[in-house]
């Protein structure tokens, strides 16, 4: 298959307490759109090929590494991945363009291969899990996290760099997280980060066995485990392994070899996260605590958060 580009970053040192986010980057000077666009996303329709709705979608978290997660599952020949974050379920302009519209956007696959979409924004929308659910009730999902405090953070982090280009005002964290002297829980980034409460819109539409989440923290330590759990959740023949990947020492992280190409990302986009006051720290991590152990009762699954 078409892979696109880029590998996941790993730009952290297991005693960091904050990691670096891994954002979508290219070995090339092409953005990710102009390289997709030289894929079979755009090119003609391959022979015995559709369009499909697709079986499987990553539907989040923002920030969790679900570019990462959607590269390396795109190693996989069963695999075929749309090139864009379509946003069909959770923004209502394009909701009403229709199923078809949605369809238009999935690249060209075969019969024996599942299509894979994914917009990080599905997570935390109201209306998406219902959506989904009624496009295909049986449908399989899949959830990246990481730690909720890291999120935010990153989460931030990538707001600030937006600002910065777009010439517009810029805080430090600690200003917009703490507001009179508590924790700004109105902020978006922490709202986003209360995986407990995101999960249980989801978990009135769809089952728990049809719900897959990926630990980000262990996806960019360990990718091959990681995916082949998901190979083995999406009923596919394992076909990814440990040649597909390989650590580059020089970067700190792991960067995919598949159909004779070698992807890393881009070190000029490695943004560095803020160091964060230890005290704002603490209480973003106590804030959370409660919503994490309700969350791990909820999937029956534990991760070694905060
Ligand atoms: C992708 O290709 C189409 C057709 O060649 C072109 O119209 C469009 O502008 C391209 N998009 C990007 C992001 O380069
Ligand atoms: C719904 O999803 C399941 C699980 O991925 C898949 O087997 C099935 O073919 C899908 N149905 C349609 C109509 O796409
Ligand atoms: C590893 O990363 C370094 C630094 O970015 C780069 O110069 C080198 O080409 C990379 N090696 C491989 C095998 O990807
Ligand atoms: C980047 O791409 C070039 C040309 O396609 C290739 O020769 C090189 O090995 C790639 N580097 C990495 C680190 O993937
Ligand atoms: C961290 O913030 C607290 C108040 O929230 C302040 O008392 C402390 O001095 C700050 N620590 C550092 C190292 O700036
Ligand atoms: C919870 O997970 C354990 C081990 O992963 C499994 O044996 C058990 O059946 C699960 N319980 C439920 C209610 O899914």
């Amino acid at each position: 298959m078409a892979v696109y580009l880029v590998a996941v970053l790993l730009l952290l040192t297991p005693c960091q307490p904050v990691p670096l986010d891994f954002p979508p980057l290219s070995n090339s000077s092409l953005t990710f759109e102009e390289l997709s666009n030289t894929t079979e996303q755009y090119s003609t329709q391959p022979p015995g090929t559709i369009r499909r709705t697709p079986q499987t979608i990553i539907v989040g978290v923002r920030k969790g590494g679900t570019r990462a997660l959607l590269e390396m599952l795109d190693i996989h020949p069963n695999i075929v991945v749309a090139a864009t974050e379509v946003h069909f379920f959770d923004w209502d302009e394009n909701y009403v363009k229709g199923i078809e519209w949605y369809r238009s956007l999935m690249p060209f696959s075969f019969e024996n291969q599942i299509t894979i979409e994914k917009t990080p924004g599905y997570f935390t929308s109201p209306l998406a899990p219902e959506r989904i659910h009624s496009m295909n009730s049986s449908i399989k999902l899949l959830l990246i996290l990481r730690d909720p405090t890291e999120r935010v953070i990153s989460d931030y982090t990538q707001v600030y760099y937006n600002r910065l280009e777009n010439h517009k005002p810029v805080q430090p964290f600690e200003g917009i997280v703490i507001k009179n002297g508590a924790l700004n829980t109105k902020y978006k980034a922490i709202q986003r980060s209360l995986y407990d409460i995101h999960m249980e819109r989801w978990l009135k539409h769809f089952s728990l066995n049809q719900i897959h989440i990926v630990d980000g923290n262990t996806l960019i330590k360990t990718p091959l485990a990681e995916l082949q759990k998901v190979e083995r959740f999406l009923n596919l023949p394992p076909r990814i392994v440990s040649s597909n990947f390989y650590f580059n020492q020089t970067k700190g992280f792991y960067c995919i070899r598949s159909d004779g190409r070698e992807r890393c990302l881009h070190e000029s986009k490695g943004r560095p996260h803020p160091v964060v006051n230890e005290t704002v720290l603490e209480q973003l991590y106590s804030y959370f605590r409660e919503h994490n152990q309700r969350f791990y009762t909820m999937v029956n699954q534990t991760f070694d958060w905060h």
